[in-house]
Protein backbone atom coordinates (compact mmCIF):
# COMPACT_ATOMS: atom_id res chain seq x y z
CA UNK A 1 0.00 0.00 0.00
CA UNK A 2 1.06 3.80 -0.82
CA UNK A 3 0.19 6.57 0.75
CA UNK A 4 0.62 9.63 -0.55
CA UNK A 5 -0.45 12.99 1.73
CA UNK A 6 -0.71 16.50 -0.02
CA UNK A 7 -0.01 18.81 2.88
CA UNK A 8 1.61 21.87 3.48
CA UNK A 9 2.76 20.00 6.99
CA UNK A 10 4.38 17.21 5.41
CA UNK A 11 6.64 17.16 8.97
CA UNK A 12 3.45 16.29 10.90
CA UNK A 13 2.64 13.49 8.65
CA UNK A 14 6.05 12.09 8.40
CA UNK A 15 6.17 12.18 12.26
CA UNK A 16 2.65 10.68 13.22
CA UNK A 17 2.86 7.84 10.68
CA UNK A 18 7.03 6.87 11.21
CA UNK A 19 6.00 6.04 14.76
CA UNK A 20 5.28 2.32 16.44
CA UNK A 21 3.31 -0.11 14.14
CA UNK A 22 3.02 2.12 11.20
CA UNK A 23 6.52 3.21 11.72
CA UNK A 24 7.73 -0.63 11.65
CA UNK A 25 5.40 -1.39 8.33
CA UNK A 26 7.42 1.51 6.60
CA UNK A 27 11.30 0.85 7.77
CA UNK A 28 10.35 -2.96 6.35
CA UNK A 29 8.75 -1.95 3.47
CA UNK A 30 5.30 -3.21 3.69
CA UNK A 31 3.89 0.43 3.35
CA UNK A 32 5.08 3.21 1.95
CA UNK A 33 4.61 7.18 2.86
CA UNK A 34 5.23 9.83 0.03
CA UNK A 35 4.35 13.65 1.29
CA UNK A 36 4.22 16.43 -0.67
CA UNK A 37 4.55 19.84 -0.01
CA UNK A 38 1.64 21.37 -1.77
CA UNK A 39 3.93 24.95 -0.82
CA UNK A 40 6.36 23.69 -3.24
CA UNK A 41 3.80 23.89 -6.19
CA UNK A 42 2.90 27.49 -5.75
CA UNK A 43 3.88 29.55 -8.70
CA UNK A 44 4.20 33.17 -6.20
CA UNK A 45 7.33 34.95 -5.70
CA UNK A 46 6.79 34.84 -1.89
CA UNK A 47 5.57 31.27 -2.28
CA UNK A 48 1.58 31.77 -0.71
CA UNK A 49 -0.42 29.43 -0.93
CA UNK A 50 -3.99 31.02 0.15
CA UNK A 51 -5.35 34.16 -0.41
CA UNK A 52 -8.61 35.78 0.69
CA UNK A 53 -12.24 34.62 -0.69
CA UNK A 54 -14.39 36.14 -2.82
CA UNK A 55 -17.32 37.65 -1.61
CA UNK A 56 -15.48 38.31 1.69
CA UNK A 57 -16.03 36.20 5.00
CA UNK A 58 -13.50 35.08 7.77
CA UNK A 59 -9.69 33.16 7.12
CA UNK A 60 -8.23 32.73 4.23
CA UNK A 61 -8.75 29.62 1.57
CA UNK A 62 -6.21 27.59 -0.35
CA UNK A 63 -5.81 28.11 -4.03
CA UNK A 64 -7.15 25.48 -6.68
CA UNK A 65 -3.33 26.28 -8.64
CA UNK A 66 -1.20 24.92 -6.01
CA UNK A 67 -2.71 21.85 -5.01
CA UNK A 68 -3.96 21.14 -8.50
CA UNK A 69 -0.11 21.12 -9.87
CA UNK A 70 0.85 18.88 -6.79
CA UNK A 71 -1.43 16.40 -7.57
CA UNK A 72 -0.92 16.42 -11.50
CA UNK A 73 2.68 15.80 -10.81
CA UNK A 74 1.91 13.11 -8.51
CA UNK A 75 -0.44 11.24 -11.49
CA UNK A 76 2.85 12.18 -13.73
CA UNK A 77 5.31 9.88 -11.40
CA UNK A 78 2.52 7.41 -11.04
CA UNK A 79 2.09 6.93 -15.01
CA UNK A 80 -1.33 7.64 -14.58
CA UNK A 81 -2.42 4.79 -12.82
CA UNK A 82 -6.16 5.48 -11.37
CA UNK A 83 -6.13 6.95 -7.48
CA UNK A 84 -8.86 7.44 -4.70
CA UNK A 85 -8.43 11.02 -4.01
CA UNK A 86 -9.52 11.61 -0.42
CA UNK A 87 -10.13 14.65 1.01
CA UNK A 88 -10.49 15.66 4.63
CA UNK A 89 -13.44 17.57 5.45
CA UNK A 90 -16.39 17.85 8.41
CA UNK A 91 -18.34 18.18 5.77
CA UNK A 92 -17.81 14.30 4.20
CA UNK A 93 -19.23 11.02 4.67
CA UNK A 94 -18.24 9.75 8.40
CA UNK A 95 -15.53 7.28 8.64
CA UNK A 96 -15.97 3.69 9.99
CA UNK A 97 -14.32 0.45 10.14
CA UNK A 98 -15.74 -0.68 6.63
CA UNK A 99 -14.78 2.36 4.87
CA UNK A 100 -11.03 1.26 6.36
CA UNK A 101 -11.34 -2.51 5.16
CA UNK A 102 -12.70 -1.28 1.19
CA UNK A 103 -10.08 1.05 1.39
CA UNK A 104 -7.30 -1.55 2.37
CA UNK A 105 -7.93 -3.01 -0.68
CA UNK A 106 -5.99 -0.13 -2.91
CA UNK A 107 -2.71 -0.16 -3.95
CA UNK A 108 -2.60 3.86 -3.64
CA UNK A 109 -4.58 6.38 -2.24
CA UNK A 110 -4.19 10.20 -1.72
CA UNK A 111 -5.16 12.36 1.24
CA UNK A 112 -5.70 16.04 0.40
CA UNK A 113 -5.65 18.20 3.75
CA UNK A 114 -6.48 21.73 3.64
CA UNK A 115 -5.99 24.27 6.24
CA UNK A 116 -7.54 27.63 6.69
CA UNK A 117 -11.05 27.56 5.52
CA UNK A 118 -10.33 24.62 3.26
CA UNK A 119 -9.61 25.02 -0.75
CA UNK A 120 -10.66 26.57 -3.93
CA UNK A 121 -14.04 24.09 -4.54
CA UNK A 122 -12.40 24.24 -7.95
CA UNK A 123 -9.29 22.13 -7.35
CA UNK A 124 -11.43 19.95 -5.05
CA UNK A 125 -13.61 19.48 -8.45
CA UNK A 126 -11.30 18.51 -10.06
CA UNK A 127 -8.73 16.38 -8.12
CA UNK A 128 -11.00 14.48 -5.19
CA UNK A 129 -13.10 10.90 -5.79
CA UNK A 130 -13.92 10.57 -1.93
CA UNK A 131 -14.86 13.49 1.23
CA UNK A 132 -14.70 11.64 4.19
CA UNK A 133 -15.36 12.90 7.97
CA UNK A 134 -13.61 11.69 11.23
CA UNK A 135 -16.70 12.61 12.86
CA UNK A 136 -18.89 15.81 14.17
CA UNK A 137 -16.26 18.57 15.25
CA UNK A 138 -13.94 20.62 13.27
CA UNK A 139 -10.09 20.67 13.44
CA UNK A 140 -7.88 23.19 12.32
CA UNK A 141 -6.65 20.81 8.92
CA UNK A 142 -6.64 17.63 7.38
CA UNK A 143 -3.30 16.31 8.61
CA UNK A 144 -4.47 14.61 11.75
CA UNK A 145 -7.56 13.56 9.87
CA UNK A 146 -5.38 11.88 7.36
CA UNK A 147 -3.38 10.07 10.15
CA UNK A 148 -6.56 8.36 11.80
CA UNK A 149 -7.72 7.26 8.41
CA UNK A 150 -3.91 6.35 7.69
CA UNK A 151 -3.52 4.28 10.73
CA UNK A 152 -7.09 2.20 10.73
CA UNK A 153 -6.12 1.57 6.61
CA UNK A 154 -2.29 0.72 7.40
CA UNK A 155 -3.21 -2.13 10.16
CA UNK A 156 -5.51 -3.96 7.93
CA UNK A 157 -2.94 -4.64 5.64
CA UNK A 158 -1.60 -8.02 5.10
CA UNK A 159 1.85 -8.17 7.16
CA UNK A 160 1.59 -5.08 9.26
CA UNK A 161 0.52 -6.36 12.01
CA UNK A 162 1.82 -9.30 13.89
CA UNK A 163 0.43 -12.54 15.01
CA UNK A 164 0.22 -11.07 18.75
CA UNK A 165 -1.50 -7.66 17.15
CA UNK A 166 -3.93 -9.50 15.02
CA UNK A 167 -7.07 -7.56 13.80
CA UNK A 168 -9.12 -10.24 14.01
CA UNK A 169 -10.92 -9.58 17.41
CA UNK A 170 -11.22 -6.04 17.15
CA UNK A 171 -13.55 -3.79 18.00
CA UNK A 172 -15.94 -3.97 15.01
CA UNK A 173 -15.47 -7.64 14.46
CA UNK A 174 -19.02 -8.49 13.69
CA UNK A 175 -19.84 -5.27 14.57
CA UNK A 176 -19.53 -5.72 18.12
CA UNK A 177 -17.48 -3.95 20.84
CA UNK A 178 -14.17 -6.03 21.65
CA UNK A 179 -14.45 -8.14 25.24
CA UNK A 180 -12.47 -7.10 28.13
CA UNK A 181 -8.56 -7.92 28.69
CA UNK A 182 -6.56 -8.33 31.43
CA UNK A 183 -2.81 -9.29 32.01
CA UNK A 184 -1.16 -10.30 35.11
CA UNK A 185 -1.21 -10.10 38.07
CA UNK A 186 -4.23 -12.43 38.66
CA UNK A 187 -5.14 -10.05 41.19
CA UNK A 188 -5.11 -6.04 41.48
CA UNK A 189 -6.05 -3.93 44.36
CA UNK A 190 -8.75 -6.20 45.74
CA UNK A 191 -9.99 -7.12 41.86
CA UNK A 192 -9.81 -10.78 40.62
CA UNK A 193 -9.37 -11.69 37.07
CA UNK A 194 -12.32 -13.33 35.87
CA UNK A 195 -11.52 -17.21 36.80
CA UNK A 196 -12.77 -18.72 33.04
CA UNK A 197 -9.42 -16.83 31.82
CA UNK A 198 -7.70 -19.08 33.89
CA UNK A 199 -9.53 -22.06 33.12
CA UNK A 200 -7.28 -23.22 30.40
CA UNK A 201 -10.66 -24.06 29.29
CA UNK A 202 -11.00 -22.88 25.18
CA UNK A 203 -14.49 -23.12 24.12
CA UNK A 204 -15.43 -21.74 27.37
CA UNK A 205 -13.59 -18.74 26.76
CA UNK A 206 -14.67 -17.90 23.67
CA UNK A 207 -18.06 -18.31 24.54
CA UNK A 208 -17.20 -16.19 27.95
CA UNK A 209 -15.59 -13.28 25.49
CA UNK A 210 -18.40 -13.57 22.85
CA UNK A 211 -21.25 -12.39 25.93
CA UNK A 212 -18.63 -9.59 27.58
CA UNK A 213 -18.72 -8.22 23.72
CA UNK A 214 -22.33 -8.37 23.77
CA UNK A 215 -22.67 -6.65 27.08
CA UNK A 216 -20.63 -4.49 26.54
CA UNK A 217 -22.20 -3.16 23.07
CA UNK A 218 -25.37 -3.37 24.54
CA UNK A 219 -24.21 -1.21 27.19
CA UNK A 220 -21.74 1.74 25.50
CA UNK A 221 -22.66 1.43 21.92
CA UNK A 222 -26.56 -0.34 21.42
CA UNK A 223 -26.69 1.19 18.18
CA UNK A 224 -24.49 -1.32 17.18
CA UNK A 225 -26.63 -3.68 17.54
CA UNK A 226 -29.66 -2.62 15.63
CA UNK A 227 -29.90 -4.76 12.22
CA UNK A 228 -26.63 -6.32 13.23
CA UNK A 229 -26.47 -9.00 10.77
CA UNK A 230 -23.53 -11.09 13.10
CA UNK A 231 -25.58 -11.88 16.09
CA UNK A 232 -26.33 -15.79 15.71
CA UNK A 233 -29.24 -17.10 17.21
CA UNK A 234 -27.27 -18.11 20.39
CA UNK A 235 -26.70 -14.36 20.58
CA UNK A 236 -29.97 -13.53 20.49
CA UNK A 237 -30.75 -15.42 23.04
CA UNK A 238 -28.07 -14.63 25.43
CA UNK A 239 -29.18 -11.15 25.05
CA UNK A 240 -32.82 -11.61 25.63
CA UNK A 241 -32.38 -14.02 28.33
CA UNK A 242 -30.26 -11.68 30.30
CA UNK A 243 -32.49 -8.55 30.04
N1 LIG B 1 -10.96 18.86 8.82
C1 LIG B 1 -11.41 19.61 9.83
N2 LIG B 1 -12.22 18.92 10.62
C2 LIG B 1 -12.32 17.67 10.10
C3 LIG B 1 -13.02 16.49 10.45
N3 LIG B 1 -13.82 16.42 11.51
N4 LIG B 1 -12.86 15.40 9.68
C4 LIG B 1 -12.08 15.45 8.59
N5 LIG B 1 -11.41 16.54 8.20
C5 LIG B 1 -11.51 17.63 8.94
Amino acid sequence: MNFHVLTLFPEMIESGFHTSITGRALENGTIALDTINIRDYSTNKHMRVDDYPYGGGAGMVMQAEPVHRAYQELCEKNAGKPMRVIYLTPQGRVFTQSIAEELAKEEELVFLCGHYEGIDERALELIVTDFISIGDYVLTGGELPALVMMDAIARLVPQVLNNKESAEFDSFHDNLLEYPQYTRPEEYMGRRVPEVLLSGHHAKIEEWRRQQSLIRTRERRPDLLENNPYLTEKDKKYLKDTM
